[in-house]
Order: C-alpha cells, then structure tokens, then sequence
C-alpha cells in the first residue's frame, strides 16, 4: 500500500477509505475541543499551588506561537523528503501540533480570564520566533525545533510516567489537555529529528543549536513565570516561590531529573526513538482513547461535529 500525505492519507483498497493525516504511522491528529472557562477549571490547579499552576501555564503560553514555528521549520523542507513513510510522518506531526496549538489557546484564554497576561506573552513570543525566522538559516530553525522537539518529549515522558504529576493535576479537563499532548509529544518525538537528518544531518548544527535553544528556554520561561506572578500579585511570596524553583531544579527536581536524558541529545549517535517509551505510549493510548478511554467520548464526538461541518 503507498501513501500520499497531502490534506489526507487515502488508502489504495477496492473501497478507498479516508484514513486521518499520520494514522498509518501511529501519528494520528486528534480533535478533541476541549471546553475549559474560570468557573469550572480550577485556578491553581496544579497542588493548589500558586507558583507550579503559573509554570504550567507559562509553558502552556509557549506553545500556540512555538509549535506554530516548529510546523513551519518542518514544512519548509517537506518537499525534500521523498520517502513514504516519513512523508506520512510529518503529516501526522503537523496535524498533532496544530490541534496542540489550538487546544492550549483554549486553555490560555481561560487563564486570561484568570487575569493571567497569557494574550501578551503569546504577542510577545511571535514577535521573538518571527525575528528569528527572519534572521537566522532555516536549517537553524529546523534544529532548533529538533532540540525543543527533545524537550517536549521528555518531559512529556515525565508527566506520563510519574503518577505524582497525574495526583496533583486537580482538574479533569485540565489533566486530560496535558495527558493527550504528553502522548502526542511522545508519538511523533522522531519526526523533526529524521527531517533533520534527512536534510542535514550535522551533528555540529544540532548540538550546538541545543546551548543557545536551551538559554532562550529558560530565559524565556523565566520571563513568563514572573510575569505571571506579578500578575497574580504573588512574585514577592518568596518562600513558596523557593519551594516552586526547589520543585523544577532542586536534587529531584523535575528538569533535574530529566538531566541524563538531556544530555543523550549531544551524543553523536542520539535517536530520539532510543528513549523507549512504546509500552508507555500502548499503556496511554489505551487510558486516554481505549474503549473506556478517558478521551475516548470527547473525541468522537468531537470528529463528529467536525464530520458534519465539513459535509
Ligand atoms: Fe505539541
Ligand atoms: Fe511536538
């Protein structure tokens, strides 16, 4: 059977059927709508704790503008990638980030409600990523979506992995938004990494595109953070602010934690697929959209809708 991946992947059997973008490789977008508004989500979601629910979220402003350049780093070499396969791939990545982006619009918009500054971080950030598409080489970008590509997957292998994470998201609707894009960070974890390859392959531009990717990370998010604490009037709660940066850099600190499989990016020989996470994946798959699935209704129903409109 041979795949296209334009808008959709057609299958070559007697009743051609239309199979979602990246289905065939595992890499399924999936709609879900999620609904979230300040009455029913929870403000501090996260523990109840301030400075960890500001960190999500700053995160979370990252993503419509960051995934949003990731998309473009990739499509700018689609075309140069002929294999089946990995074209089916990067559909599939496509579509994943692009319902990611959408989602945790959703869920910024609520912590706008908040009173979070989620709407100027987010301008702020698209005119950052459009300085740099504008004055750095494509092949950059393509790297440095290679290297934020390594930090989402781990630390979405983190939130799925370590129940502690799952305990102290105190929302539904919120735990199932994270749950699904650690899932769907993981599924298509080696597909801007094999674009690269494809295209590139220098392992001096992808290791030293980390240093300056990893600074602009945490400076950026350091940024985020406090603007979302002044926001909320608590930049100057200084013992619960310490408690939240022992939280992310202390001994077992999450980015602490997640340090070695860090480090495997600058080995000459890194694949993103050598951190195994396929019973990780099959174990989540099945929680989130298995028969009884946590997502299983809101999907459907959501592909349903989605169904009618375009009819
Ligand atoms: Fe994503
Ligand atoms: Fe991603």
């Amino acid at each position: 059977m041979t795949t296209t991946a334009t808008d959709t992947i057609q299958t070559h059997q007697p009743q051609a059927q239309k199979v979602p973008l990246g289905a065939t490789v595992n890499i399924p977008p999936r709609r879900l709508d999620f609904q979230f508004d300040d009455k029913t989500t929870t403000r501090y979601f996260y523990d109840n704790d301030p400075f960890l629910s500001a960190f999500w979220l700053s995160l979370s402003a990252l993503f419509p503008e960051g995934e949003a350049f990731f998309v473009d780093a990739v499509r700018h070499y689609r075309k140069a990638i002929t294999d089946p396969k990995l074209k089916a791939q990067v559909a599939g990545f496509i579509g994943q980030e692009a319902m990611h982006s959408k989602e945790h619009e959703a869920w910024n918009e609520m912590g706008l409600k908040f009173g979070y500054p989620t709407d100027k971080l987010d301008k702020s950030l698209g005119k950052l990523l459009g300085l740099v598409q504008k004055r750095t080489p494509k092949i950059f970008q393509l790297a440095a979506t290679v290297c934020l590509e390594h930090y989402t997957a781990i630390i979405a292998e983190q939130l799925l992995r370590e129940d502690e994470h799952q305990e102290k998201i105190l929302d539904d609707a919120t735990a199932k938004l994270w749950l699904w894009h650690a899932l769907e960070e993981n599924e298509h974890k080696t597909v801007a990494y094999d674009v690269y390859e494809k295209v590139s392959g220098s392992y001096a531009i992808r290791a030293g595109a980390m240093i300056p990717t990893t600074v602009i990370f945490f400076a950026v998010l350091a940024v985020f953070q406090t603007r979302m604490l002044a926001s909320d009037g608590r930049l100057f709660e200084l013992k619960n602010n310490w408690k939240g940066v022992k939280f992310l850099f202390g001994r077992k600190g999450l980015f602490t934690k997640l340090a070695p499989q860090y480090l495997d990016f600058f080995k000459r020989d890194f694949h993103p697929s050598q951190h195994d996470t396929d019973a990780l994946l099959d174990e989540w798959r099945e929680k989130l959209f298995g028969e009884n699935g946590m997502l299983t209704e809101q999907h459907a129903q959501a592909s349903q809708r989605k169904g009618k409109k375009a009819h």
